[in-house]
């Protein structure tokens, strides 16, 4: 009698907790739901231009290594990151699928003009490019000074193959997509996109060959965070760039020649000859202060006033730091704090416009 009593008490219970008296069913786990502005406001347009690298890498399940960088199409990138659709209209671009090693010079003028096309567009809010980290700063410096709008363009990356245990793709490029869309983002030159970091392209380089928070601004530090899809910004680059910059590149195939020579103890000069003679710039990633052996400034000294229109220009092999002009050293141009890589960059697209050297000297002041 006490034991029916008991039955039907625990009946009562569950009929209560549970809506009925029986057997609990399995009810489907809710959704994840969108943040209620996206529901109600319209979507802007990210385009999304894939070039590669190990964010588009593909490898042994759960591994980080022994990957090939540039084997997954940019499509299934944007449809493996969850909730990216949520954020914008996602246009998906394949423009090289690429170890970013092999990207060149002709590809940025690909990406340069793609971008200012499309950038026309009222409906198209920003850009994103999935990109190889180990050249990721140089082409997104080129475009800080190369593209022709204020719409946020944002580079990214990832350090892990997308067929890593935690990936940190699907991230890097949720945060992309998202500061691509905000607009506090326009006008700000282009940046990079990392380890919930935004970082000036100028500034910006990496730090390290495998760590996942792989880059950062050297001595400016970051211009902002991202949390989620939220961007806090604390920094602007003080340089000027993309619509404020003389580079044009419609009329471009290719860039000047200017090569990095990378001076250390024992350096032997006919690297450099070598350079001098054959490059229309060279770039020299000195010691301290730009320095070099008393053999390679005389040459450089004795090549420029030979008459030699070769452009050499001065820059630190350290990260941090500004390289000053020198009256020991005028034959060659000042690389303010522009890292070796970024330098050649700026030295290439300055003689597309000139071989002059005090008017370089001054694009090395302002970009
Ligand atoms: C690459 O730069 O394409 C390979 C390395 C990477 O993306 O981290």
């Amino acid at each position: 009698m006490f034991k029916r009593f008991l039955a039907i008490m625990l009946c009562l219970v569950l009929v209560l907790g549970l809506g009925a008296c029986g057997e609990k069913k399995e009810e489907p786990a809710p959704a994840a739901e969108p943040a209620p502005a996206e529901e109600t406001e319209e979507l802007k347009t990210v385009v999304i231009l894939g070039t590669g690298g190990t964010i588009a890498g593909s490898g042994t399940a759960g591994k980080t290594q022994g990957y090939t960088a540039g084997s997954i199409d940019i499509q299934s990138l944007i449809d493996g990151v969850p909730g990216l659709d949520t954020l914008a209209n996602l246009q998906g671009e394949q423009v090289l699928n690429t170890a970013s090693d092999n990207v060149t010079a002709k590809d940025w003028i690909v990406l340069a003009k793609r971008i200012n096309e499309l950038a026309k567009d009222d409906n198209i809010a920003g850009f994103v490019i999935t990109h190889g980290t180990d050249t990721l700063e140089e082409t997104a410096y080129f475009l800080d000074l190369t593209v022709k709008t204020d719409k946020p363009v944002i580079c990214v990356g990832a350090m892990r193959p997308a067929t890593a245990t935690s990936a940190d793709g699907p991230m890097n490029l949720y945060q992309s997509v998202a500061l691509a869309r905000t607009p506090e983002a326009r006008g700000k030159g282009v940046m990079i996109v990392f380890s919930d970091g935004i970082y000036a392209a100028r500034e910006v380089t990496k730090v390290t060959t495998y760590k996942t928070d792989a880059f950062n601004g050297r001595d400016f530090g970051a211009l902002g965070y991202m949390v989620d899809d939220k961007a806090y910004f604390y920094n602007t680059s003080a340089k000027k760039h993309t619509v404020d910059t003389p580079f044009d590149v419609s009329e471009l195939e290719d860039l000047p020649k200017v090569g990095v020579a990378y001076f250390h103890i024992d350096a032997e000069p006919e690297m450099l000859q070598y350079y001098l003679d054959n490059y229309e710039g060279v770039v020299v990633a000195g010691a301290g202060n730009g320095s070099s052996s008393t053999l390679w400034s005389n040459l450089v000294k004795d090549t420029v006033d030979g008459g030699s229109e070769v452009v050499v220009v001065r820059a630190g092999r350290m990260d941090n730091g500004i390289v000053t002009d020198n009256a020991n050293y005028m034959q060659s141009i000042a690389a303010n704090n522009l890292n070796p890589q970024k330098a050649r960059i700026l030295l290439a697209l300055a003689l597309t416009q000139t071989k002059d050297r005090e008017q370089i000297r001054e694009y090395f002041a302002e970009y």
